[in-house]
């Protein structure tokens, strides 16, 4: 079995990504001028500290044994004269961050990592000979060697590039303060020397590995960003859109980014109500402060209304109910007394039709959706299905949303419908009598079924790993705005590439 793929929130992508900044960008106060994404997403300061605290840690994890290469070269030692020195197997073994800072400007995000402690250990081997002594004269050992006052800095740019996340490592550089080896046996001469000739070289050999490492890590973050895909699955119908649309927003302490965020069939969105600026949506996150907040706009919904209707699967065939009296024509016998006299006793089933998308509305009280079905009255007579009458419905229905792993999902309610005979091959209907029969049925056995379902909901774009936590809810108009914490659970490893993504 393979291991398991490491994820990384979506967020935290951009989040990472965001590490990468345009400095035109960051003087944008709002949203830039690019079309606009239907979903937004905001890593506050919090939500940058966690990132940051996680590239680090998988940065030292993917750093360490860190195994620099041999340095061999001859020292001149007073009296002995040129003494041939080796170092090998110079290992890295462990470093330790004191303090870390990160902050998106204008150049880009920044991460420093300073204060950091590391313990080396290497092998050592001398040889010389001389004219008094005709005999090579040769030692080793092993030395320790402590690295004190470590920094390492990075400045990461983060690009739109044809809707994914692109990085660009602008600088980067690792400084070593201060080294202390000491000799596992040898000569005090020796340690001296070795001192003296060595640790400029062994300084420079870790700053430059080091630097080299972080080099090869963001170009692999860059590829992981690079290759997710831009759906996410969210069944056999429908995907999730997560094209990036612009460049990241970054700010001050916060880092925001724009994803088309659409059920994959086009909708027909007429005007894109955008109106609620960072500021405006920090309000929703503001006690205790959330690492990041998600905003959808109303058209998401609709784009995933539009996807289900459009596949044509929003049908549903009704046979059995609690009541199930109700699907016999005897059960109708004085509502519709003509369907009794043509179809004695026979069973009835209904065949339930949405006749146009489901269209949702979000507004700061509730979340209100408005259907129009049709619901044909089949009566099964002889192995044949006919049907009889067919009666049309526009309900409203509210609801509200909550979080579900990293599902958004939902419960409604029903408030209210209208009912008319569309057509009948059994004569007229007592209406009023048909509708104390059908808000039953709509309470009793359709909201429960769809309730099922929402239940379920659909993906948040989150990386595999990562799952939200002590999320919240805000209504605005025509935005659902989450704001949450962010747990990463599975194990990421930069050394290793996920192979499913979200
Ligand atoms: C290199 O050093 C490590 C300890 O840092 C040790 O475990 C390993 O055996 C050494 N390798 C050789 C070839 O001496
Ligand atoms: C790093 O920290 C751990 C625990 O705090 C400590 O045991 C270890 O010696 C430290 N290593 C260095 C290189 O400072
Ligand atoms: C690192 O070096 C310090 C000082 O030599 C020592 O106390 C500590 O145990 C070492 N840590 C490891 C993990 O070797
Ligand atoms: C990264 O940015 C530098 C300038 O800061 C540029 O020269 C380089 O081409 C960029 N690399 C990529 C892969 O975009
Ligand atoms: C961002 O920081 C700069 C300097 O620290 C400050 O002048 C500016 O007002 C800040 N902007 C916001 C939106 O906080
Ligand atoms: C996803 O969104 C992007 C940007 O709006 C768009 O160019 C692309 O066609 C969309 N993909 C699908 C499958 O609709
Ligand atoms: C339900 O009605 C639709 C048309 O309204 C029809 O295409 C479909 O075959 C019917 N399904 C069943 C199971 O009767």
């Amino acid at each position: 079995m393979a291991p398991p793929p490491p994820p990384l929130l979506l967020l935290l992508i951009p989040f990472l990504l965001s590490l990468l900044s345009n400095p035109a960008i960051a003087k944008t106060e709002i949203q830039s001028d690019g079309p606009q994404g239907f979903i937004s997403a905001m890593i506050s300061e919090k939500g940058l500290v966690f990132v940051k605290d996680l590239l680090i840690q998988q940065a030292l994890s993917s750093l360490t044994p860190l195994h620099l290469p041999k340095i061999q070269k001859s020292i001149k030692i007073p009296f002995l004269g040129g003494v041939h020195v080796s170092l090998s197997n110079i290992t890295l073994s462990q470093i330790n961050v004191s303090s870390s800072v990160i902050k998106p400007g204008d150049t880009g995000v920044v991460i420093v990592a300073s204060g950091a402690t590391a313990n080396m250990s290497m092998d050592w081997r001398y040889s010389y000979s001389t004219w008094l002594i005709p005999v090579d004269i040769s030692d080793k050992g092993r030395a320790f060697i402590q690295v004190e006052g470590m920094e390492v800095g990075i400045t990461i740019k983060m690009k739109n590039q044809e809707g994914s996340l692109k990085l660009n490592l602008s600088e980067c550089g690792c400084y070593l303060k201060d080294i202390s080896i000491t000799l596992d046996g040898g000569a005090s001469w020796f340690y001296q020397g070795l001192v003296d000739a060595f640790e400029g070289q062994i300084i420079s050999a870790v700053e430059n590995a080091i630097t080299k490492k972080i080099k090869e890590g963001i170009v692999r973050l860059d590829t992981f960003l690079q290759e997710l895909p831009k759906e996410v699955p969210v069944d056999d119908i429908a995907a999730l859109n997560v094209t990036f649309m612009n460049d990241p927003l970054l700010r001050n302490s916060s880092v925001g980014f724009d994803i088309n965020g659409l059920f994959t069939t086009v909708p027909k969105v007429a005007t894109l109500n955008y109106h609620l600026t960072n500021s405006q949506h920090s309000a929703f996150c503001k006690a205790p402060l959330k690492m990041l907040w998600i905003s959808l706009d109303e058209a998401v919904l609709n784009s995933a209304s539009d996807t289900y209707f459009q596949a044509g699967i929003m049908t549903w065939t009704v046979d059995k109910v609690p009541e199930q009296s109700l699907l016999n024509t005897a059960g109708w016998k004085y509502i519709v007394p003509q369907l009794y006299k043509k179809y004695p006793n026979d069973d009835m089933q209904l065949n339930i039709t949405s006749t146009s998308p489901p269209r949702i509305l979000v507004a700061p009280d509730k979340i209100g959706a408005s259907v129009t079905l049709d619901m044909v009255i089949e009566v099964l007579d002889a192995n044949e299905i006919i049907p009889v009458a067919c009666l049309s419905m526009d309900i409203s229905a509210s609801g509200f949303v909550e979080i579900s792993g990293n599902n958004l999902a939902g419960e409604a309610g029903l408030d209210d419908f209208t009912l008319t005979l569309k057509w009948s091959k059994v004569g007229n209907f007592h209406m009023y009598l048909v509708q104390t029969v059908v808000r039953v049925f709509l309470k009793d056995v359709a909201l429960p079924y769809v309730n099922s379902h929402l239940k379920k909901g659909f993906p948040l774009p989150i990386i595999r790993g990562f799952t939200l936590t002590d999320a919240s809810i805000a209504c605005t108009y025509s935005r659902i705005v989450v704001c949450s914490d962010v747990v990463f659970s599975d194990s990421f490893n930069v050394k290793r590439l996920p192979r499913k993504y979200w």
